[in-house]
């Protein structure tokens, strides 16, 4: 039998990332807070985005085939804070951010990121409550130099 609070204590130790994940359908435009972020391959470059399957973020995924994700910087927790509230709640999440369009894509690239990707979706796997979408870096490029903010920076959690 599973032990709950062993699988909680350990999956929380696996270290995590703050991005904030860009997406968009047709003109309209989304972003979420995203941790759950990793590299997949080098040839061709790939990484790994699990969405929420409920989320907006999710169904505007699934309607384009494509996503960014911009690297925050260490003192950027307001930054993400503004991009974990469903869009259904607290609607436009871009409205005070700076953003620009990414060449590639058309997804949302936040202007003061540390830097960015943008991925093509080439598979993905609908399992659990979140999909894992596998996407291909398609265009990227670096703003500044500085640290990335990293989960266990914040005090929050997102698994376990
Ligand atoms: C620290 C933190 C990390 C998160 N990581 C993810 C993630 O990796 N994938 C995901 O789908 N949602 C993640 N979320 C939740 C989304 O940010 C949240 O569902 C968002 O409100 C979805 O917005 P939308 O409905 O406008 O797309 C995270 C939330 C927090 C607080």
């Amino acid at each position: 039998m599973l032990d709950e609070q062993a699988k909680k204590t350990i999956l929380r130790m696996i270290p995590h990332g703050i991005y904030v994940c860009g997406v968009k359908d047709g003109e309209d435009v989304n972003g979420f807070t995203a941790s759950w972020v990793m590299q997949a391959s080098f040839v061709p470059p790939l990484v790994v985005n699990c969405v929420k399957q409920d989320s907006k973020s999710h169904a505007m995924i699934e309607a384009s085939g494509v996503f960014s994700l911009s690297v925050l910087a260490a003192g950027q927790k307001d930054l993400a804070q503004t991009f974990f509230k469903p869009q259904r709640r607290v609607g436009n999440k871009f409205e005070d951010v700076e953003f620009y369009l990414g060449q590639e894509t058309g997804c949302p690239i936040i202007s003061d990121a540390l830097g960015y990707v943008e991925c093509k979706v080439v598979g993905a796997v609908q399992k659990g409550d979140h999909t894992v979408y596998v996407g291909e870096v398609i265009g990227a490029g670096v703003h500044r130099e500085g640290e990335p903010l990293l989960l266990e920076s914040t005090g929050w959690q997102y698994g376990g």
